[in-house]
This record gives C-alpha cells, sequence and structure tokens, in this order.
C-alpha cells in the first residue's frame, strides 16, 4: 500500500492547474446510458472512481475508452442492468446508474452501498422518488431490484436537499412521460453542470442550481459531448494548504462562483484571493486567524472541504468551533491530527479546535478521501517528517496531488513498499488494464 512522505515547513509558490471534478464527472459518465451511440467527455479527471465508474459502464456492456482527461464512452452495445456489489462497495457514486438504466431500458438491479467511513449515507429518497415516477422497487438479497414502463412525470419532494438524488432523479425524468418537478433539490455545481450536458443533448431542464428543477421528458437524447467543470474541492484544498503554509499560489481554472463560501470562510481566517487571468491567486497570512464554521449544503460550506479546513484551524491564533451537518462520522481526522498535537475535542457534531503554535511529524493513517487531504495540509506545516499510511482514499479523488505538490515546492514523496523504493506518483491501475481501453 502507497504512503505519503511528507517534509513540511516550506511556503508554496507558483501554479497549479485544477484537475475536472470528480463528482461533476462521475454523474456525467452514468448519464452515458441514457442514449445509444458515442458519447465524449473531456476534462475528465485521472482517477480511481472515474476507474471504477468506466470499469461500471463495461460492464454494463459499454466500450469505454480514457484518453488524456477525456472518456469516450460507446453505449449502442449497452445490455446490462446490474451494478455488482463489489463495484458499489468500493464507490457508493455508482448508485448513479440507477436513474439512467430504469429510464432507458426499464429495469435496474444495484447493490444496496451500505455505510460507508463517513456515515451511514441511505438511498431511501432516490428510492422514493423513482417510486412516484412509476418504478417498482423491491429489495432482494442486498440488491435494488426496480422495474418500470416507461417512467411519468412526478412531483418530488426531497427530504433532505442530496445530490447525487437529485442527479439520479433528474437523469431518470429526461426520458419520462411528462413532467417532474424536483423540490429542494440539490444545487451544487455539479448537478448544474450535469443539467447543461444533458440539455446539450435534447433534454429539457429547468431550475438547475436552484432548489426547485423541472424535467419535461422527451422520447430520446443525443449522446452527450462536454467539458466537464474544474474541481472547487481541489481547489478549496490548495487553498487551505496555502493558508497552512504562507505563501502564494495561482490555482488555475478556480471558478470563484463555485467558491463563494469556501472563499468567504478562508479570508475570515486571513487569506486573502485576488481574481486572476484564468484563476484566482491566494495568499497565505503568517498565521491563520480562528473561525467558526458549521457545514451546509451548497450554497453553504461544503462537507467536503470541512477536514482541510480543520487543519488550518489547527494552527489557527484562537479556538474555532466546527459543525458538521451532513455527515454523522465526518471527524474521522480528529484523532490524527490530535496525534500531531492539535488541540481538538468533539461533542457530537461539533468538533472545538483549540489553535496550536504548530504541529508535530507523526506517522498518520487516512481514513477517508478528505480526511486525507486534511493530514497532507497538517503535514505541509510541520518542519519535521510526516508519513501517511492508506494514501489510496486520495488517489480516489484527488489527481496526482502530490505531483502538485512538488511543482509548487513542497517535498512530498510517494513511497511504494511493494518496490521498496520511494519514487514519482503512479497512477493508481484498474486491474491491469490501466488508463486506456477498459
Ligand atoms: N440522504 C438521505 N437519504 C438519501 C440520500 C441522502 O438521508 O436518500 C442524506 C445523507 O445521509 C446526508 C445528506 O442526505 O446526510 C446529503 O447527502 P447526499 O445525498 O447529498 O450525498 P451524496 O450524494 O451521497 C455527494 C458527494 C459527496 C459529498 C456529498 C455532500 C458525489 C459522488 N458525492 O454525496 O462527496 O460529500 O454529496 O455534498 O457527488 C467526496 O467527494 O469526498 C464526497 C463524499
Amino acid at each position: 500500500m502507497d504512503r505519503l512522505l511528507i517534509s513540511g515547513g516550506r511556503k508554496l509558490r507558483g501554479v497549479v492547474r485544477l484537475s475536472g471534478s470528480k463528482n461533476a464527472a462521475l454523474p456525467t459518465m452514468a448519464a452515458t446510458l441514457l442514449s445509444p451511440g458515442r458519447h465524449r467527455l473531456r476534462s475528465v479527471p485521472d482517477l480511481q472512481d472515474v476507474y471504477t465508474m468506466g470499469r461500471l459502464l463495461e460492464h454494463l456492456g459499454a466500450v469505454v475508452t480514457l484518453t488524456d482527461s477525456a472518456a469516450l464512452v460507446e453505449t449502442s452495445g449497452v445490455e446490462g442492468f446490474e451494478a455488482p456489489y463489489d463495484l458499489v462497495r468500493t464507490m457508493r457514486a455508482s448508485v448513479l446508474v440507477l436513474g439512467p438504466l430504469l429510464a432507458r431500458y426499464g429495469r435496474a438491479r444495484v447493490s444496496l452501498p451500505g455505510g460507508c467511513a463517513i456515515g451511514a449515507r441511505p438511498i431511501n429518497l432516490h428510492l422514493a422518488g423513482l417510486e412516484r415516477m412509476g418504478a417498482e422497487i423491491t429489495l432482494d438479497r442486498g440488491y435494488v431490484d426496480a422495474r418500470a414502463g416507461r417512467l411519468r412525470g412526478a412531483v418530488i419532494y426531497f427530504d433532505v436537499p442530496t445530490v447525487t438524488g437529485t442527479e439520479n432523479l433528474m437523469m431518470a425524468a429526461t426520458l419520462a412521460r411528462g413532467t417532474t418537478r424536483l423540490e429542494n433539490a440539490a444545487r451544487e455545481p455539479e448537478v448544474v453542470d450535469l443539467a447543461g450536458a444533458l440539455s446539450r443533448a435534447g433534454a429539457r431542464i429547468e431550475g438547475a442550481g436552484g432548489s426547485v428543477i423541472e424535467i419535461e421528458g422527451v422520447d430520446e437524447l443525443a449522446p452527450l459531448d462536454h467539458t466537464v467543470i474544474p474541481d472547487r474541492i481541489e481547489a478549496g484544498t490548495f487553498m487551505a494548504a496555502v493558508g497552512i503554509t504562507g505563501g502564494e499560489v495561482l490555482i488555475e481554472g478556480a471558478e470563484p462562483g463555485h467558491l463563494d463560501a469556501v472563499i468567504a470562510k478562508l479570508g475570515e481566517a486571513g487569506i486573502a484571493f485576488q481574481a486572476a487571468d484564468g484563476g484566482l491567486r491566494v495568499t497565505g497570512p503568517e498565521r491563520p486567524r480562528a473561525c467558526n464554521l458549521k457545514t451546509m449544503p451548497y450554497p453553504g460550506f461544503p462537507t467536503d472541504m470541512q477536514a482541510q479546513f480543520m487543519a488550518l484551524m489547527s494552527i489557527a491564533e484562537g479556538t474555532s468551533v466546527i459543525r458538521e451537518t451532513i455527515f454523522e462520522n465526518r471527524f474521522m481526522h480528529v484523532a490524527e491530527l490530535k496525534r500531531m498535537g492539535a488541540e481538538i475535542s468533539i461533542d457530537g457534531s461539533v468538533a472545538t479546535v483549540k489553535g496550536v503554535r504548530s504541529l508535530s511529524a507523526a506517522p498518520l493513517m487516512a481514513t477517508d478521501l478528505r480526511a486525507s487531504a486534511s493530514l497532507i495540509i497538517a503535514a505541509l506545516s510541520v518542519r519535521g517528517e510526516t508519513t501517511i499510511d492508506r494514501i489510496y482514499h486520495l488517489d480516489r479523488g484527488y489527481e496526482r496531488i502530490d505531483e502538485k505538490l512538488r511543482s509548487l515546492g513542497a517535498w512530498v514523496e510517494r513511497i511504494e513498499p511493494d518496490s521498496g523504493r520511494s519514487g514519482p506518483f503512479l497512477v493508481q491501475r484498474v486491474g491491469d488494464e490501466g488508463r486506456g481501453h477498459l
């Protein structure tokens, strides 16, 4: 299992280019199931989760070719309808094939994802919505078995705004008979990106980005031809890294309009932002200031940035109170930050972080994707050598982050225990196939 070795204490400086958004690429890949033909997706990041989605599409009968930052998906041969446990358990976003399969083929069998490191994460709202659209859903030996004739439009209210739930139902509704109205829908930029991709393929969608989305079903869609938006969470992660080290970095591709809450809170912590050609220039303070934070659905502060923000607060001047409202178990990084000398106490969904002057190096264990990012940020502030184990979590969602950090002057090395040597970043492969035809 690869580990990262980080020797911090250097200010990050230079220019870094964002990759395409993981959480926008995955639903768009799933959406290729809605129409036969050759789909072309650009700015698809080179990530383990993208391979997993590619493997799932191939399992269903698609031909997937991943070239440098693009995905070509040929869906004419799709005839499968089952997302097996082995793929779903490695990536919950596999559930995104449920809506498209049901809408196009009238049948889907998708393994129930179960809980994960950050919470229980049920899919009851996806299922209730599809039932309102006329699907018959049964749970059978750990699988969701869904059947339908042509789905019909419906009014669907989400008890809580769910990102993949909104995406699943929006995709299903594009081919339904009549109009679907999604109320209390998720407003994330990734939902808007998917709506844009579908609309250009002939879908009739209005209101994406707001909390009510209306979709008028059509008989068929053309293949997708789409460029995925830049990754706003990757942007925020680099911002926090610059914030903890001081220094100055131009983040190319950063879309300020997607980052309002993140910029507001990091600004409160003392990080300066300046719009620049093609991105955002970020300048870190001498020492960050403590500020309080509450995670919220978009446009609130993203839960996917909470761990990284906490790393920054761990060396801030003053005490900050961080409230996690989206997932019930998203403080797994706290134990590791404490091993570095952070002073953090947890009471239910609230973490109180008393900023210390500096953290110290320690061997660390990554527990989930964003926790890994938080530990990297903390390690960048420490002069000694920190090792981070289990970084396969990181490879699920950050494209070449160690390489990107090195290009900004950080001392970060990937250690591959199998070969007994350390070396530059190696893309994690899916089986033996690697990137290319899956
Ligand atoms: N929820 C339900 N029932 C449902 C669906 C959701 O109760 O049927 C609850 C969840 O338990 C949670 C809240 O609703 O408390 C919001 O969850 P949501 O469904 O929005 O999360 P998701 O769609 O499973 C996506 C991202 C996550 C990100 C969350 C929140 C993708 C592929 N994943 O997950 O990304 O944290 O939205 O913004 O888009 C990550 O990238 O590290 C990651 C975990």
